[in-house]
């Protein structure tokens, strides 16, 4: 039997660096240096180190971004006023509001207020609407960088059976969209399934590539799929054990159980999570540039 490719996030997003690298350039000598603002409410763990790796990596590059770090007890109108003000500063050309927001904000309401013009998340509602009307502008930076692995590795979308789990605004919902599409890049058949669903296995046994976003651990077993499937693994879960950080982080796909059945397969980490990153900066650097004409 073949066997099973790895698909590195790590090495793509490497990739889309280096070709980003001449646009960054360029930008910087016309004098706009691609600026990126984060919020971030609360001190969420997870939050804090997704928002400094994306400061880091934007550092890296000599690109200029800010955290806005907030109380978890800050009020709606008091942060409506604060994305108020990035949205009309100049050295901002994207703005990122990490989510999960604290319960007692409506992020609906939240995401509203960004400019759509700055949201290199591609959550306002003008962008989604884009998006699934064909005419997309940011799209959503997990669902981008997973179309991007594929693009790499030459996995070919057109008439496959596509069942992505999970119907999240970040991931499930948009990849269910892109994937669809009438493109080049695209055109699958997409089956979508959620807490809903009440045969969850019948449906990802048909599927040719699996996308798994519910934020479950482990949930895809060997028995939810056919011989050669793709698998592309979006979840980050902590799960406690006795090592010295006191947790390590699995997929929502039991890699050891699918492994051999796979014909390929994002690892965690190192898989799809490198690429949102990525693909923020180049949101951040479309921002930009678009800021320009
Ligand atoms: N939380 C988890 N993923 C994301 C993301 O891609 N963007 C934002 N803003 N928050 C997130």
């Amino acid at each position: 039997m073949a066997e099973t490719i790895i698909l590195s996030g790590k090495t793509v997003s490497q990739n889309v660096y280096k070709s980003l690298q001449t646009r960054i350039d360029s930008l910087k000598f016309s004098g706009c240096t691609p600026g990126l603002a984060v919020v971030l409410v609360g001190d969420d763990p997870a939050s804090n180190v997704y928002v400094n790796n994306k400061t880091r990596r934007f550092n890296k590059l000599g690109l200029y971004s800010e955290t806005i770090r907030l109380p978890a007890n800050i009020g709606k109108d008091e942060l409506l006023s604060q994305i108020q003000d990035l949205n009309s500063d100049g050295s901002f050309h994207g703005i990122l509001v990490q989510m999960p927001l604290p319960t007692h904000l409506n992020e609906s309401v939240i995401i509203d207020a960004l400019d759509p013009l700055k949201d290199v998340d591609g959550f306002h509602p003008e962008n989604l609407g884009r998006l699934t009307a064909g005419r997309p502008r940011f799209v959503p930076c997990t669902p981008k960088g997973i179309m991007r692995i594929m693009d790499f590795y030459k996995i070919d979308l057109s008439g496959k059976h596509v069942v992505v789990l999970g119907r999240s605004n970040i991931v499930g919902r948009p990849m269910s969209i892109l994937t669809s599409l009438k493109e080049s890049y695209s055109n699958a058949t997409t089956t979508i399934c959620h807490s809903g669903t009440t045969d969850i296995p019948y449906h990802t046994q048909q599927a040719d590539i699996l996308i798994a976003a519910i934020g479950v651990p482990e949930f895809v077993t060997s028995s939810h799929i056919k011989e050669g499937t793709v698998i592309i693994d979006v979840g980050i879960n902590r799960v406690e054990d006795d090592s010295e950080k006191g947790y390590r982080l699995v997929g929502d796909v039991n890699f050891d159980s699918v492994n051999e059945k796979a014909s390929a397969i994002t690892p965690v980490p190192g898989g799809v999570g490198p690429m949102t990153i990525a693909m923020l900066v180049e949101n951040t650097v479309e921002a930009a540039k678009r800021s320009m004409s």
